[in-house]
């Protein structure tokens, strides 16, 4: 261990260490929802590094964390509240419903995704950028602590969504917060649909090189 923060770093192994005890503590084979969730997490998270790697921030494994991490409410409900989750999927699912992802969540279990991901995020003492981005992935312009970090994220969220790389949820987020482009144009001057179209592009090739190395992948 003291080799890997000699060559990684203190902050990359922290980031490394806890996203790993996070992801032992959920089956990510279990229903064929879980596993479109595990898929579009580690999308996400590879995402959001590259385009911090792109935009010049640092720390880029912080990216991959909160992106591998932003819907682990979900992840969480679709373990532990199976039934129910499936129950709400069916309806978002039906031609004839007209409710949104968000009201469904709402009325089935009385609190976010998003909540419920920065409660257990709180509860295992992630930093609070982190802790931030996850609550806020789908209104980065009210995070408080890193809105580079929740932007970063949200946006990869939104991409992966158009691209298919989601569970049905994400579907009906197909928002973007107002503030998000202006934000990224402050950190990369002239931030535009060139670079997304770049980031939309990279994903797969970059998706397609570390596959192998992760299971839900395989
Ligand atoms: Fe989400
Ligand atoms: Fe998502």
């Amino acid at each position: 261990m003291s080799h890997a923060v000699t060559v990684m770093g203190f902050q990359e192994v922290q980031h490394l260490v806890l996203s790993i005890s996070v992801i032992r503590l959920f089956d990510q084979k279990g229903s064929d929802l879980t596993e479109k969730l595990w898929r579009h997490s580690f999308a996400v998270g590879v995402g959001s590094r590259m385009l911090a790697a792109h935009l010049k921030l640092k720390v880029e494994s912080k990216y991959f964390v909160a992106g591998l991490l932003h819907d682990i409410g979900k992840i969480f409900l679709a373990q532990y509240l199976p039934d129910k989750f499936k129950e709400m999927h069916a309806i978002l699912e039906r031609s004839d419903n007209k409710t949104t992802y968000h009201a469904l969540e709402e009325g089935f279990f009385g609190i976010s995704h998003a909540e419920i991901g920065r409660k257990l995020l709180e509860f295992w003492c992630f930093p609070d950028d982190i802790k931030d981005a996850v609550a806020w992935h789908h209104e980065p312009s009210r995070a408080l602590s890193c809105q580079a970090l929740a932007s970063c994220v949200s946006i990869t969220d939104l991409i992966c969504a158009i691209k298919g790389i989601s569970p049905l949820g994400d579907r009906h987020f197909l928002t973007i917060d107002k503030n998000v482009l202006p934000l990224l144009s402050k950190l990369k001057k002239d931030f535009d649909t060139e670079d997304l179209f770049y980031l939309t592009r990279q994903l797969d090739l970059e998706i397609d090189r570390l596959s192998g190395f992760v299971s839900i992948y395989r």
